[in-house]
């Protein structure tokens, strides 16, 4: 007798024997479930939910004593303790993961009711004749008219460039994507409708590939935004397009190419799925609708709009109502009539991506207080209580990216991402399971909460010279994380006091934010029912981690939520539906922006929120 192990959302099923632990039953499905203590029941890095009554063993003294009752009212287990009694669905959150599994673009979402700008008719049109000498664009507006579609106006070139070759190739069938009464796509008969939506991040590019006919994501990828070359965060983007004339022609033309070669390998790597059935028939051109989201900057620097007021107070934006505008006009070539959307911005620092995550998330339509955040160089943070909403940015920097961390790196291969401190041991796990190379940001910021619960640190970040983890380095006290004969370059690698002061700033930034916006609606940390976390980092944080050095407020760990690439997921709602872009428009709105350095008092809540 074996049963069948179901986990979800990776889709992979595994026989087992009876009585073998759900860490095993991953392990022999290849799944990468974190397990920093090997399985003992002591890291509680393996979580996993499970439904009321699985049939598995009950919880054990070890996972009573890591998991809260709320925690274990809610499902969930510790994958190395639970026995498996019968076949059970398993559900395994993202931050539970080990690095290879995951890919930055992925995110939760629901389904969406299709129902996008545009319109695909499939026409056979009476052929050209002696007795009707109708021009094709005159043939193809009745023929659309006739099926009781809007009349199209103001007929572009590039649409007519190709209309006569393709109706008289076809036998007079085409496939017309038409968008209001704007005809965006001619293709022969029954050829796929694309669109793309697209997450435009300062580090990253997450591109998906829609069927806009059937709503099916067909490929989705992401790659580092080449603009990197020009300057790592947004303001030295901006200074760049300040100090160089052709700045802002070279940033737009980096981004631009980076899109086109986004969307034809996506269209590729959609013709080579054996599901698909259609080997080699995706190309770019039929891509007749993009939605693209980013902050403020991303937004501006892509449009070649003015930049330098986005980094001078008051930090204003050119432009904050959400655009449509022609993938043409800035150089873009994807189908002939191609549109892209770009959702609205908040502020200067608070962009169409955070409004694409309100509306994956559904922030703004929750009842009681929720608050939702996206932390990067910038973290944006919404809070929505009693049917109102305010965001706020904060400068939280590149801490949590690995940057000014000594031996810091970003999330690849080699970087150490869990640490716990065993019996006075220091224990971690790298990315890949590979030799260590450095720490990336999700494992500093495990690292310091050990330090502090070991008593190593105290709560101002000071280290105990004493401990005998703690030594003299180079550039004064630090504690050796992983010792050069078992490190990939041969070196140490260390956290330094530094790096923990770095990483206080960045914590304090993102604290002191969110007390703001509390303080301003008047409510307690507690008072906050559902705390969702969104972005690529922030789905890989422990959150009781980030309880521990005072970076989210001391909460039920079941009413954090880690979402994934929640703005990518917002803009693939917008891809997909009308409704749901125009209630974008009108959440981007109702938000009352905050700016924190005008809020008396953020210096006081800033020095408070940096202690540990
Ligand atoms: S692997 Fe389960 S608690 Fe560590």
């Amino acid at each position: 007798m074996s049963f069948q192990i179901d986990f979800q959302p990776l889709g992979r099923r595994v026989d087992v024997e009876p009585g073998a632990t759900i860490l095993e039953a991953a392990q022999s499905a290849g799944i990468g479930l974190s397990a920093v203590c090997g399985g003992v029941g002591l890291c509680g890095r393996c979580l996993v939910r499970l439904a009321p009554a699985a049939p598995v063993s009950p919880p054990n003294e070890d996972e009573l004593t890591l998991l809260s009752p709320e925690a274990v009212a809610a499902g969930l287990r510790l994958a190395c303790q639970v026995k498996l009694l019968g076949s059970v669905r398993v559900e395994v959150p993202p931050e539970s993961l080990t690095a290879p599994q995951r890919t930055q673009v992925e995110g939760e979402e629901e389904p969406v009711d299709l129902a996008p700008e545009i319109t695909a008719y499939e026409l056979i049109l009476p052929p050209a004749a002696l007795k009707d000498l109708r021009s094709d664009w005159e043939r193809l507006a009745d023929g659309l008219s006739a099926r009781g579609a809007p009349r199209p106006q103001r007929p572009r070139v590039r649409i007519l460039a190709r209309l006569a070759a393709l109706l008289r190739a076809n036998d007079w069938r085409i496939r017309v994507g038409l968008r209001r009464d704007e005809v965006v796509n001619v293709a022969p008969p029954e050829t796929p409708l694309l669109g793309l939506a697209v997450d435009l991040g300062t580090t990253k590019v997450a591109a998906y590939l829609i069927d806009l006919l059937s709503g099916r994501t067909l490929a989705m990828g992401a790659v580092m935004n080449p603009q990197i070359a020009y300057g790592e965060d947004v303001l030295s983007r901006i200074s760049f397009t300040m100090e160089n004339p052709e700045g802002s022609n070279l940033l737009q033309k980096t981004v631009v190419n980076a899109l086109s070669e986004l969307a034809a390998h996506l269209c590729a790597e959609a013709g080579r799925k054996p599901e698909a059935g259609r080997t080699g028939a995706y190309d770019p051109g039929q891509i007749a609708e993009m939605v693209i989201v980013g902050n403020t900057a991303m937004h501006h620097l892509l449009l070649k709009l003015p930049v330098r007021q986005l980094g001078l107070a008051p930090y204003v934006a050119a432009v904050s109502s959400p655009l449509d505008i022609k993938a043409s006009e800035i150089g873009l070539d994807l189908g002939p009539g191609s549109t892209i959307h770009l959702l609205p911005n908040i502020a200067g620092f608070v962009g169409g991506d955070h409004v694409a995550m309100l509306l994956a998330t559904g922030t703004h339509r929750k009842k009681g207080v929720v608050i939702s955040l996206d932390i990067g160089t910038n973290t944006e943070i919404s809070l929505a209580a009693h049917g109102r909403l305010m965001s706020c940015s904060t400068a939280s920097g590149p801490a949590f990216e690995g940057a000014h961390i000594r031996d810091g790196m970003r999330a690849a291969d080699g970087a150490i991402e869990r640490v716990r401190i065993v019996d006075g041991r220091l224990e971690y796990q790298t990315i890949g399971g590979v030799p260590p190379v450095g720490i990336c940001g999700s494992g500093v910021l495990e690292a310091l909460a050990q330090l502090k619960l070991a008593g190593i640190i105290d709560g101002r970040g000071a280290m105990d010279k004493d401990h005998p983890l703690v030594r003299q380095g180079n550039f004064g006290l630090e504690v050796v994380l992983a010792a050069a004969t078992r490190t990939r370059h041969g070196r140490d690698v260390v956290l330094s006091r530094k790096d923990i002061s770095e990483i206080q700033l960045a914590k304090g930034a993102i604290r002191a934010g969110l007390t703001i916006l509390l303080k301003h609606a008047g409510l307690e940390p507690d008072d906050v029912n559902e705390f969702i976390i969104a972005g690529a980092f922030g789905t890989y944080i422990d959150v009781p981690s980030a309880i521990t050095i005072g970076m989210f407020p001391r909460l039920p760990r079941e009413r954090f939520r880690q979402v994934g690439n929640a703005a990518g997921i917002g803009a693939k709602l917008a891809l997909l539906s009308s409704p749901l872009r125009a209630e974008a428009a009108a959440l981007a709105a109702r938000i009352d922006y905050l700016d924190l350095i005008q809020e008396p008092g953020f210096t006081s809540i800033f020095a408070e929120s940096i202690g540990i």
